[in-house]
């Protein structure tokens, strides 16, 4: 299909739409707002809609306190929020931000495309779902596209973008200088499961899970592993507890499924009765921890050699799935170590600390790894071992 290059960017005095109102659509609406756009933020909920503004006042009025915005009011007075889906009827963009449902999503863009113009481009801020698959459900299919913000959206810099094969080469540069625009760290995805980092960064909670179940290790001990001598901001069980195991289990269960039941991918049964036994962290007051008041946290076993072991086994699943990606060509090297770094704050891009450490050192952690366990989870990406043969580096 020839392509033309004469396309509109979305400017300041463009509307844009959010649908949702939940912790993302708000968020979303707050960096539109902040960025000087006006905004309309529609949820079916009238509830949901005025807790969204209570929680958007008191956080821009909390960023006004410390001088990052100079008004809250200002912002706050860009933003429509409304029950009518109509009301987007003169929006530049409409970002979706609703239940992570196909069925429900593709109902919602199919009749989004008789409410906005013709030239308005649809994302969707979907976590798992393909982007293909809802772009079906519009007769211009090619103005539809992932636009995968992280939580909490106006404080983590990175946003995937995502093309599915009918988006048009148009809306993929306009819906990317748009939110560079609004100072986000863009990187561009293939329309995969997980896009880059709930890819990437699947080990690095399975991979945990599986140490304690041989009972190598403690959740204490083996997020001690991961701050203290890997770097890592959060460990794993902390991390798990934080996002909720209900949510991370089932992203874990959707992106194994969307593999094909690839075994790297296998959820753990440990999350798996965390979750149905209403244990999913913070938010309930009890997950791999207990956040009761005047509970005490387990103190790790501080061994250095198990730490380092715990670490090694964790970082080379990583790097092996990030090297994978760039094997399937999900992504650039650039992009899948800027994801990492910006998506889930890891302390360095996996693909540099593959580098650091030596890619044939890593090959054999890996083959060791994989020997000992005759498991398929375990084998190395074919571009690591073409790697190591050639010689070389990643950058
Ligand atoms: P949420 O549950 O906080 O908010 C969803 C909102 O959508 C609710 O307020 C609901 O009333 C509204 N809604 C549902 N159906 C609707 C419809 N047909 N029309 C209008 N409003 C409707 O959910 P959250 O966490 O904000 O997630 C929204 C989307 O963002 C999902 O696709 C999710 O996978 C994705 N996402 C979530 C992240 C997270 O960490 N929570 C991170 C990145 C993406």
């Amino acid at each position: 299909m020839e392509e033309t290059n004469n396309q509109q960017l979305i400017t300041k005095n463009q509307i844009v739409g959010v649908l949702g109102a939940g912790s993302m659509g708000s968020g979303i609406a707050q960096i539109a707002a902040t960025q000087q756009h006006n905004v309309v933020l529609v949820d079916l909920s009238t509830e949901v809609l005025k807790k969204a503004k209570a929680s958007l006042t008191k956080i821009l009025n909390r960023l006004e306190e410390k001088e990052r915005i100079p008004s809250a009011q200002e912002v706050l007075n860009r933003i429509t929020f409304s029950e009518k889906v109509t009301d987007f009827n003169n929006c530049g963009i409409v970002i979706e931000a609703i239940i992570e449902n196909l069925e429900v999503k593709q109902k919602v863009f199919s009749n989004l495309e008789t409410i906005v113009s013709d030239t308005c481009i649809l994302a969707s801020n979907t976590s798992s779902l393909s982007i293909a698959s809802i772009a079906s459900a519009c007769k211009k299919a090619e103005r539809v596209i992932g636009i995968h913000f992280f939580n909490p959206a106006p404080l983590m810099p990175l946003v995937e973008i995502i093309p599915a094969v009918q988006t048009s080469e148009e809306t993929k540069t306009v819906s990317r200088q748009l939110i560079d625009d609004w100072k986000k760290v863009t990187v561009l995805a293939k329309d995969t499961p997980g896009f880059i980092v709930n890819r990437v960064a699947r080990p690095f909670y399975g991979e945990a899970l599986r140490i304690y179940e041989e009972g190598i290790a403690d959740f204490a001990t083996i997020d001690w592993a991961m701050t203290e001598l890997g770097g890592f901001r959060m460990g794993p069980f902390t991390l798990m507890d934080y996002i909720g195991n209900d949510v991370n289990y089932t992203v874990t269960e959707t992106v194994f499924a969307a593999f094909y039941y690839d075994q790297r991918y296998k959820p753990s049964f440990t999350q798996k009765r965390h979750s149905e036994a209403g244990w999913y962290g913070r938010k309930s007051g009890r997950g791999y921890y207990n956040y009761a008041e005047g509970a005490e946290m387990p103190a790790a076993n501080k061994d250095e050699a198990l730490g380092k072991q715990i670490l090694d086994r964790i970082l080379m699943m990583l790097i092996n799935e990030a090297i994978d990606a760039l094997f399937l060509n999900i992504a650039t090297k650039e992009d899948i170590d800027l994801a990492m770094t910006k998506g889930v704050n890891y302390p360095k891009g996996l693909l540099a600390w593959a580098d650091e450490i030596g890619l044939e050192s890593v090959l054999n952690q890996l083959e060791t790894q994989f020997n000992e366990y005759g498991e398929d989870r375990y084998r190395p990406s074919p571009l690591l071992r073409r790697m190591v043969k050639e010689g070389g580096k990643f950058f």
